[in-house]
């Protein structure tokens, strides 16, 4: 009894490493495209993966859905690798909800504390540290003319209207600052700041020297 009980299992087993084998292979060939194979030969990722796979992700979500399944819809994520995206992101891994309005990428989004989809220097990631496209190709300057936020005053005067950089948590201003320091850019530029200085909102190193 043991002894068939234990030649099945083996059998089983080779079956299954020959058939992930096959599998890996199959897919890894299947899995080129703009970003690259995303994983070796034997259908591992590289190490590091963990806090790379966002940029394969972001040049080429087709080739994740082949081993994890949807990466919309939660209830059919998962695939062949039982790994879904869900685990780690529970709203899904792509842009959140919404994204399109300004009160969505760019007040709770560009504007917050940084994190994942927050924080003005999280979106160089894939739109490009000058905002012009990045491993996207989408520019924020397609919809912005002129900068990575609303157009010059970007104060609105309009009772209850959103734009406004008002709403910036001041986490984000050496990002802010790498176009605006000392002033640049601003019709109303500060004199310069001390060498040296961090960036802030509020100490003359951009634009106001008092909150
Ligand atoms: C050929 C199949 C295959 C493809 C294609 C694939 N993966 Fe995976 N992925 C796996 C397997 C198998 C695991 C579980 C083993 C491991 O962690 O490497 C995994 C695990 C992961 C993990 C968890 C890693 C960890 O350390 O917990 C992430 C994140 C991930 N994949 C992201 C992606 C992304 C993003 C893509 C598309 C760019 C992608 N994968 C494409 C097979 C694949
Ligand atoms: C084991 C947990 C885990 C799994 C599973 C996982 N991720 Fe991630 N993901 C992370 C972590 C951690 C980060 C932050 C990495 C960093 O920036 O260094 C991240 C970041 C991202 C980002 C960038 C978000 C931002 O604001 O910059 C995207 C896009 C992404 N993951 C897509 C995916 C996709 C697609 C899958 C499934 C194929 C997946 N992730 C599965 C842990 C995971
Ligand atoms: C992990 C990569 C990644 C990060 C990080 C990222 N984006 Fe994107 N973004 C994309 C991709 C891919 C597209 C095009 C497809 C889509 O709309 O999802 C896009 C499209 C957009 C669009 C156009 C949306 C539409 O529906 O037309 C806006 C607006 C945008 N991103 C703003 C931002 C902002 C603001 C940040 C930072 C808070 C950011 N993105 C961070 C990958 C990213
Ligand atoms: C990639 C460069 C870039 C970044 C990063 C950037 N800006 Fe700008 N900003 C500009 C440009 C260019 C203009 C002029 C726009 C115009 O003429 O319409 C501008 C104009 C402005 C104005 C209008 C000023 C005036 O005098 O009317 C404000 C306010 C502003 N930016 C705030 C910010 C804040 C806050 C941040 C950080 C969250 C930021 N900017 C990040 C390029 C940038
Ligand atoms: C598909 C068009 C589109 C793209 C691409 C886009 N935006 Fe916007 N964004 C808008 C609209 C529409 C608004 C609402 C205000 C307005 O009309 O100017 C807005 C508003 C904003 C605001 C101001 C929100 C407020 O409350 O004042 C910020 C900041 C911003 N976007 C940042 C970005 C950044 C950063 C990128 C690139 C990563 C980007 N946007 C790409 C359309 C876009």
């Amino acid at each position: 009894m043991q002894m068939s009980h234990r030649a099945e299992g083996h059998t089983g087993q080779v079956f299954r490493a020959c058939l992930a084998v096959l599998m890996g292979l199959l897919l890894w060939a299947c899995s080129g495209g703009s970003g690259g194979p995303s994983v070796n030969q034997t259908g591992e990722h590289p190490t590091g993966w963990l806090n790379s796979h966002w940029s394969a992700y972001a040049k080429n979500p087709d080739q994740c859905s082949s081993c994890h399944g949807s990466l919309t819809d939660s209830a059919a994520a998962g695939g062949i690798t039982k790994v879904s995206c869900f685990t780690c992101h529970p709203n899904g891994p792509g842009h959140p909800e919404g994204w399109a309005s300004g009160l969505q990428h760019g007040r709770t989004g560009a504007e917050g504390v940084a994190g994942e989809w927050t924080g003005q220097a999280s979106c160089t990631k894939c739109h490009g540290s000058d905002y012009a496209g990045g491993i996207v190709a989408v520019s924020c300057t397609q919809c912005h003319t002129a900068a990575p936020h609303p157009e010059a005053p970007w104060l609105s005067s309009t009772p209850n209207s959103h734009a406004s950089h008002n709403a910036t948590d001041v986490s984000n201003a050496p990002e802010c600052w790498r176009c605006h320091a000392d002033g640049a850019r601003l019709t109303t530029p500060t004199a310069p700041a001390p060498a040296g200085i961090v960036p802030g909102c509020y100490n003359s190193t951009m634009c106001h020297g008092t909150p």
